[in-house]
């Protein structure tokens, strides 16, 4: 009889911020508490990631960059929460995605499906951001997930207790994570 049980799937999400108390990784870690089996989704740290440097990129990289890229080469498919500085993604993220680019065109984002969020105190909720983010992203030959922007204006006033509890912005973010989930298991079917 064939098994019902569907293979996990392991998401990992990472925000552009470095901030302690940034919107950004409250965002992250509220969709990640979402999910359920056969989905999981982790959260990364990226803020041990150094500044650019092409002298010391290649087969050894600096050990933070190893390990952001190795978990990114383990995970199913990325969730990429943004903010916006200056109406484009924050440098941060911009420097870690440049480290995780290369080799160009043959990195470990090649063929990967991200769904990119973007977070603002805005009213604009960070839709320039998320744009140049989907721009970046296209220089990376990922597969970015097709539809309707995941954008969360006002995100200052949906955060209670360290969570981020506006139930309309987590349903239609949901709705975008399943079909960043679907892709992955029909890229494997
Ligand atoms: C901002 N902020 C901002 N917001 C926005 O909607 N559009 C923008 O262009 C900018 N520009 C900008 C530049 C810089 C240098 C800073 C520090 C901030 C506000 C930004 O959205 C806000 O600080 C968020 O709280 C940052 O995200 P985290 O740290 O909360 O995740």
């Amino acid at each position: 009889m064939p098994s019902t049980e569907q293979k996990p799937v392991s998401l990992l999400a990472f925000a552009g911020s470095l901030r302690r108390e940034s919107f950004s990784r409250t965002v992250a870690h509220s969709l990640a508490g979402r999910q359920k089996a056969p989905v999981k989704m982790s959260v990364y740290d990226i803020g041990e990631i150094p500044l650019y440097n092409q002298d010391l990129d290649g087969e050894n990289p600096p050990a933070p960059v190893k390990a952001f890229k190795d978990a990114i080469a383990a995970a199913d498919g990325l969730v990429i929460v943004t903010p916006e500085y200056n109406y484009g993604v924050s440098g941060v993220l911009k420097n870690a995605l440049d480290w995780v680019s290369r080799p160009a065109f043959n990195s470990v984002l090649k063929g990967k499906p991200v769904l990119p969020v973007a977070c603002s105190p805005a009213s604009t909720g960070g839709v320039r951001a998320i744009g140049q983010l989907k721009l970046l992203l296209l220089a990376t030959l990922s597969r970015v997930v097709p539809g309707p922007e995941v954008v969360i204006a006002e995100v200052h006033n949906k955060i209670r207790d360290g969570r981020f509890t506006d139930e309309k912005n987590l349903e239609f973010a949901q709705g975008q994570i399943d079909v960043l989930v679907k892709m992955v298991q029909e890229a494997r079917a």
